[in-house]
């Protein structure tokens, strides 16, 4: 959604889950990603003086943010360049409802609300490809060296199968899936995680590379089990994949807990998703009424949040 006057660009973009395939996906094997339906709103609008941005963990000039941010600094200065216009004069809000660092692709959303804001305001028009390439300005001071994963699924309004340095390919998918997602209220650190998988692979390279196969093969298995509509086999697929997470060391305790949860609850499959280390687990009902089954379960486990949905509505049900 956008909404624009001479004076102020109002735009979104919503959050993301990797079904499958993270980690394994910055070594080039394909992933699956879809939309999540969590948003966040970006408003900027013209007013003299030095920018200044409002958003829940920083307000101020931007010449002021903190470290963390300078991504997202370098990705605004980068755009009003693109529309010959000074990095100056505007005022950007943010207001997210994605929780920030826990694997639902937060950094990249509001990279993607602002760029398209941007170029909204000064009436210019903004293919994908350069959206993407703009984005991943200030994913890749977020995470190092980005697969492009989160901004490919946040730009797209349908599941996808990414595979790096290769055309995105739009999935349809022929069955409503009814997707849990439970937040433990944990940073996740996907910088770190993605720095020990790869300091793993170095030191126990079959191993890692074993896993990494596994996963790509999951991958695979995933895309035709999406497509012949057996949730029963992704199910599997994503139990599978969680363990080859494990082995790869980017699960933890209570991830590892909360899938077990899911599983006790009946769930089809179940994993963490995005860089681990914290963040949240996904996991598959048969319908929405066992979604909001496993939904409780997981709840009364006493994590931060639970969310239910089905890929057919556009209703993110949340227990919190
Ligand atoms: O941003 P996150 O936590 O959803 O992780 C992105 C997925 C990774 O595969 C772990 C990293 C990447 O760049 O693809």
């Amino acid at each position: 959604m956008s909404t624009v006057s001479t004076r102020t660009a109002i735009c979104e973009s919503h959050s993301k889950l990797i079904l499958v395939g993270e980690h394994a996906v910055v070594y080039g094997k394909p992933a699956i990603a879809m939309p999540f339906p969590l948003k966040v709103r970006v408003t900027i609008q013209k007013a003299v003086g030095p920018i200044m941005f409002e958003s829940s963990i920083y307000t101020g000039p931007i010449d002021s943010m903190t470290v963390k941010m300078k991504g997202i600094k370098a990705c605004i200065e980068e755009s009003l360049r693109c529309v010959d216009q000074p990095f100056a004069n505007l005022r950007i809000r943010i207001d997210s409802a994605i929780p920030l660092g826990r694997g639902l692709g937060s950094s990249a959303a509001i990279a993607i609300a602002i760029v398209r804001s941007i170029f909204s305001l000064f009436q210019q028009g903004l293919s994908e490809e350069h959206l993407f390439s703009l984005v991943q300005i200030a994913e890749t001071y977020a995470h190092g060296k980005p697969s492009g994963i989160d901004t490919a699924a946040e730009i797209s309004e349908y599941p996808i199968w990414f595979q790096k340095g290769k055309e995105i390919v739009p999935l349809v998918i022929g069955i409503p899936l009814y997707i849990v997602v439970a937040d433990t209220g944990r940073n996740g650190d996907t910088h770190t995680a993605v720095d020990n998988v790869r300091k793993m692979y170095v030191s126990e390279t079959e191993k890692v590379q074993n896993s990494l196969d596994e996963i790509g093969t999951i991958g695979e298995l995933a895309r035709e089990a999406l497509l012949k509509g057996d949730v029963y086999l992704l199910g599997n697929l994503l139990y599978r994949n969680h363990e080859e997470l494990k082995i790869l060391g980017v699960s933890d305790g209570e991830l590892n807990n909360l899938v077990e949860i899911a599983r006790n609850a009946g769930a089809l499959g179940a994993k963490l998703t995005g860089g681990g280390l914290g963040g949240c687990i996904l996991a598959l009902g048969e319908s929405l009424e066992h979604a909001e089954v496993i939904a409780t379960q997981l709840m009364d486990s006493g994590v931060s949040n639970v969310w239910y949905f089905s890929t057919e509505e556009n209703i993110l049900y949340s227990l919190k």
